[in-house]
């Protein structure tokens, strides 16, 4: 019995810490946060965008013009890391997952105005306003794409074996 109580009270332990973790802003998260993230994708970053930042509204939204303007951008200031479509390259991670397509405008207004510098995104707060949002209108008109099957070597269509050597040097 006594073993039970223990049970029923570690049970009930467990699911106090579940409810409490899944509020917000607790103190709690904090701690499982820092823990967690080794674990967690390259994503994490976006998802740090305060409510405010969120919030904010992509002034651009109905401007047609900005999807081309932000292209253009993007092929200059982003595509080395992030490849020219925007699908991940050897820096950077692809923009076309759900975890930013389906982020809100602001997070990813945010994301640019504040980087992460720490893990090789940079700053991006010197480009104008209205230069971000851009930016943010061209990743948006991108879609979910899946990610890239696999970092496959690039073909060469050169047979890496070496040449017959039917003739040896002598
Ligand atoms: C020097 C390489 C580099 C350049 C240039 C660069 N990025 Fe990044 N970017 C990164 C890396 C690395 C990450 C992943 C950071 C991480 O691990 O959270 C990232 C992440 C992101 C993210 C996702 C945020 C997240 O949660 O990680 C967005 C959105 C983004 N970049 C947009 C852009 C845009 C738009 C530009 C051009 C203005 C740009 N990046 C230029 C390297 C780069």
């Amino acid at each position: 019995m006594k073993s039970c109580g223990a049970l029923m009270f570690f049970s009930a332990f467990l699911l106090s810490g579940f409810f409490l973790s899944s509020l917000r802003g607790q103190e709690r998260n904090k701690a499982t946060d820092k823990q967690n993230t080794k674990t967690e994708s390259v994503y994490v970053e976006i998802g740090k965008a305060p409510e405010k930042a969120r919030a904010r509204r992509n002034p651009l939204e109905k401007d047609p013009e900005a999807v081309a303007a932000g292209r253009i951008l993007f092929e200059q200031r982003c595509a080395e890391c992030h490849g020219d479509n925007a699908e991940g390259g050897k820096k950077g991670p692809s923009l076309r997952a759900a975890e930013i397509q389906n982020a809100e405008p602001g997070a990813i207004f945010w994301i640019l105005t504040n980087g992460a510098v720490r893990k090789g995104m940079p700053v991006w707060s010197k480009l104008p306003e209205p230069q971000r949002w851009q930016l943010v209108s061209y990743i948006k008109s991108l879609g979910i794409a899946a990610a890239k099957p696999e970092r496959s070597t690039p073909a060469t269509g050169e047979p890496t074996t070496v040449k017959d050597s039917s003739s040896p040097r002598r």
